[in-house]
């Protein structure tokens, strides 16, 4: 990994900054190389000269990307994979047939498809219940049977929150690990392991790699038990690797976290507090604001801000979110989140028939533009 010289503890905005602070031994470079090499040389003895073997089961550019996000999430082992969906369906992977798994019933599309589609046809017990009501959550549990519970906190589109502590509790109370996708909240916002979490997953494709020039994910871990064993596994046998640039470009992502997320955080609340009580807006949804149903638990778990992820429900359904949509001039319409550039995306369309999502609701991803620039690009899309 190289030399790793930041004076220890400094802060986890320091620690992402400096690359853990890290300094290549050989040529003093304060950026690490790429490792595109995909095997490793043994000696005349057949031992692997430096215990690496081939680059499915690792490559020398995760060990940074991979020790930050421990530090910051505050772990004791981190991976990362090729997608998000890699790093989620990793968990599920690594459990077994028969194992009952609770999830949420707001959860990022791709994924619930996932798994009522896959993870059912492959023997897994699935059942999603309101994660918001932590009773409702301890009546689903079956003692002996659950061996999951997976949470998404603030949950993609319409930014749920749930308790994680409360959640942990009820994990832990039945046997089972609670595994959390952070991606909206970032290591910026929240540390799930702190609250009782064993696992935390991010899409790396959104905020910590932050340029959307990336698709990668990642899991850290309480405890390298079994299970973060098994998941290891998943990821070498499976081959859901990332690639050696992929991850390059990943850590030097990390390194501005912690401004970028603090800026889109801000810029978010302006703009959620701004339209808040617009005549056009049927309903803002983000969870710094006061009135937004999980602002309490999100005021208890979330640490310096909300994140940048701000729903905006548009008055006239499905049909009057799709022309404010379509008059948007600075914001861009794509799908994705977490960039420097503001997107906006109309989710019912893209979720299809079955989506659960309010027809008339426009995911924002607020990037790193002047926030009156996008005020006022949404303010003229409403006329
Ligand atoms: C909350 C959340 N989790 C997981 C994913 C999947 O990540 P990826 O697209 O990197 O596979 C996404 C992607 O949008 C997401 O928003």
């Amino acid at each position: 990994m190289g030399i790793v010289s930041s004076p220890d503890p400094v802060r986890p905005a320091t620690a992402a900054a400096q690359a853990l602070g890290f300094v290549d031994p050989q040529t003093g470079a304060i950026v690490p190389p790429v490792h595109p090499a995909t095997t490793y040389e043994r000696g005349a003895d057949n031992q692997l000269l430096a215990g690496r073997l081939y680059s499915r089961a690792d490559n020398p550019g995760y060990d940074l990307p991979e020790a930050l996000l421990t530090r910051l999430e505050g772990g004791a082992a981190s991976a990362v994979f090729s997608s998000g969906m890699s790093a989620a369906t990793s968990v599920l992977m690594a459990l077994r047939p028969g194992d009952h798994v609770l999830v949420p019933n707001v959860i990022y599309w791709a994924f619930r498809s996932w798994l009522v589609g896959w993870a059912t046809d492959w023997g897994l017990r699935v059942e999603s219940v309101d994660m918001t009501d932590p009773a409702r959550v301890a009546a689903a549990v079956q003692p002996g049977r659950t061996k999951l519970i997976w949470i998404e906190t603030p949950a993609n589109p319409t930014l749920v929150v749930t308790d994680i502590a409360a959640m942990a509790e009820v994990a832990h109370r039945a046997g089972a690990l609670l595994a959390v996708d952070s991606t909206f909240a970032t290591p910026v916002h929240t540390q799930p392991i702190a609250l009782g979490a064993d696992l935390v997953m991010h899409s790396a494709t959104k905020y910590l790699n932050g340029h959307s020039d990336v698709i990668a994910g990642s899991l850290t871990t309480r405890a390298v038990d079994d299970h973060w064993q098994r998941i290891k596994a998943v990821r070498v046998q499976s081959g859901n690797v990332l690639g050696p640039f992929e991850a390059w470009l990943l850590l030097r992502g990390m390194r501005t976290l912690f401004v970028r997320v603090a800026a889109q955080s801000r810029s978010a609340a302006r703009i959620a507090g701004h339209f808040e009580k617009h005549p056009r807006v049927e309903e803002v949804l983000y969870p710094g604001l006061a009135a937004f149903r999980g602002h309490a638990v999100a005021a208890r778990q979330m640490r310096g801000g909300f994140g940048g992820m701000v729903s905006l429900r548009v008055k006239g359904g499905a049909p009057g979110a799709l022309a404010f949509s379509g008059k948007l001039r600075v914001w861009k319409r794509a799908t994705s989140l977490g960039g420097v550039e503001s997107l906006v995306e109309h989710r019912a369309s893209v979720e299809g028939p079955q989506s659960p999502t309010p027809p008339d609701l426009l995911r924002m991803s607020v990037g790193l533009e002047d926030t009156e620039d996008l005020i006022q690009d949404i303010e003229q899309a409403l006329r």
